[in-house]
């Protein structure tokens, strides 16, 4: 049985799939979807121009995007019942819990869900994602600050309705500042996919048994939960805050990092592709600062992170392990500059990764890929005869 199986812990050097969807090359730094590079997308186009791009293909033309942005529109209204589960949860519920939990209650909304083959009922459930989470995720915010949740408005763009969702209240009304809309828009551009990365694979594995799509979505917001991925950008604040309370020694954590007994990583550092540089760590760089300056914020953390990494990047350790600042390292900055509070940083994350999600599910659905199912090297106990509880 182990004759012809060979382990590949973590799928390092294992291919799961082909995919038309997504190019990456780890020692050039580059990232392309669908062929359009990241830096290009980021500063010319916007966050539902990219997914459609993803999910469809081609960039849309304008009646195109018009249809597209209308059919979103028309649906960001969330079934009232759906309020109904949110009320069970704590007020001090973890937004990603929050978020995989109602994505997942979803399925229960729509039974049409369960029409496998149907295409037209999967582009009602993809523009239902993609209008319904933002909703969604603004109303975890909304009740750790004991605020009523926002209704979205129609009349703004998808950046703005999250905006709007997030930090308008009855008493005032909320003017969305475009400094702070189009650095979310670079961001979710930023974050909207990454090829076969741990959530990714998850969705699809998932869907490969035909489970629906929102189940589906949900298990991958579960996989980018956790702080060794999409958590590192909440890891990341929380790192920098503690050095920065700790009186700034950055050298202090750094020797921590590299003290495999002390159980501590530089978040926001590493990555499986990514040796040299990853290409997005740049632009977020260079759009932190740019964001800072322009709403007047000096954040001590962001001085601290220019710090730490200048320090890890002349440290054998990290740059014999190429170990570089990834996606995470820089982004927590700026969310916390729009005023986004640090457990829902993830929950930004997963918007802006949502298209990407829905893109290679959809892919995988459509070339009618295998169900998921790898082998083993099985190293337990041999064959055994049963004894008796008494005879134990
Ligand atoms: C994301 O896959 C994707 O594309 C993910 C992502 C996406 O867009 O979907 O890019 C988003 O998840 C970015 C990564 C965010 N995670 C973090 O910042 C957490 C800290 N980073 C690591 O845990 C780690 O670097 C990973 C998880 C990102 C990558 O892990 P690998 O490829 O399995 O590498 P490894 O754990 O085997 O590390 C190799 C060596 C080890 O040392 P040795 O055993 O060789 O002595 O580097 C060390 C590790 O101990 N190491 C670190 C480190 N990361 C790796 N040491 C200190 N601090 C770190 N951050």
């Amino acid at each position: 049985q182990t004759g012809y199986i060979t382990i590949d812990a973590g799928y390092k050097n294992t291919g799961a799939t082909k995919s038309a969807i997504t190019f990456l090359d780890g020692e050039e730094g580059i990232l392309n979807y669908r062929g359009y590079s990241i830096e290009d997308l980021a500063e010319k186009a916007s966050f539902l121009e990219v997914a459609y791009l993803l999910i469809y293909g081609e960039l849309p033309n304008e009646k195109e995007f018009a249809d597209f942005e209308y059919e979103i529109r028309t649906h960001t209204l969330v079934n009232e019942d759906m309020r109904k589960i949110f009320e069970g949860f704590p007020v001090n519920a973890h937004p990603m819990g929050v978020l995989s939990s109602l994505v997942s209650a979803m399925s229960a909304f729509y039974p049409e869900t369960f029409d496998q083959n149907a295409d037209d009922v999967t582009q009602l459930h993809i523009i239902r994602l993609l209008a319904k989470l933002p909703t969604i995720a603004t109303w975890s915010y909304k009740k750790s600050q004991g605020h009523p949740v926002n209704y979205p408005k129609n009349g703004l763009d998808y950046c703005s309705n999250f905006l709007n969702m997030m930090f308008s209240l009855p008493v005032a009304d909320y003017d969305v500042d475009p400094v702070v809309a189009n650095a979310l828009n670079k961001l979710l551009i930023l974050h909207a996919d990454h090829e076969q990365n741990c959530s990714t694979s998850t969705v699809r594995l998932v869907g490969s048994s035909h489970a629906n799509i929102y189940s589906s979505i949900s298990s991958g917001i579960s996989a980018l939960w956790g702080p060794l991925h999409g958590g590192a950008n909440q890891e990341v604040i929380e790192m920098l805050e503690a050095i920065k309370n700790d009186g700034g020694d950055t050298q202090k954590y750094i020797d921590m990092a590299k003290d495999k007994t002390s159980g501590f990583r530089l978040f926001g550092f590493g990555h499986r592709v990514y040796k040299n540089f990853d290409p997005r760590a740049r632009i977020i760089k260079k759009a932190a600062d740019e964001v800072l300056s322009k709403l007047g914020i000096n954040d001590p953390v962001l001085e601290i992170a220019q710090k730490l990494e200048k320090a890890a990047l002349e440290d054998e350790y990290f740059v014999s392990r190429k170990l570089y600042p990834n996606v995470d390292f820089y982004s927590g900055i700026i969310y916390r500059a729009l005023g986004i509070p640090t457990n829902m940083f993830t929950v930004m994350f997963a918007i802006g990764r949502l298209p990407g999600w829905i893109a290679q599910w959809k892919e995988m659905r459509e070339n009618k890929e295998p169900i998921g199912r790898p082998r083993q090297v099985y190293v337990g106990a041999p064959k055994r005869d049963f004894v008796q509880m008494n005879e134990r």
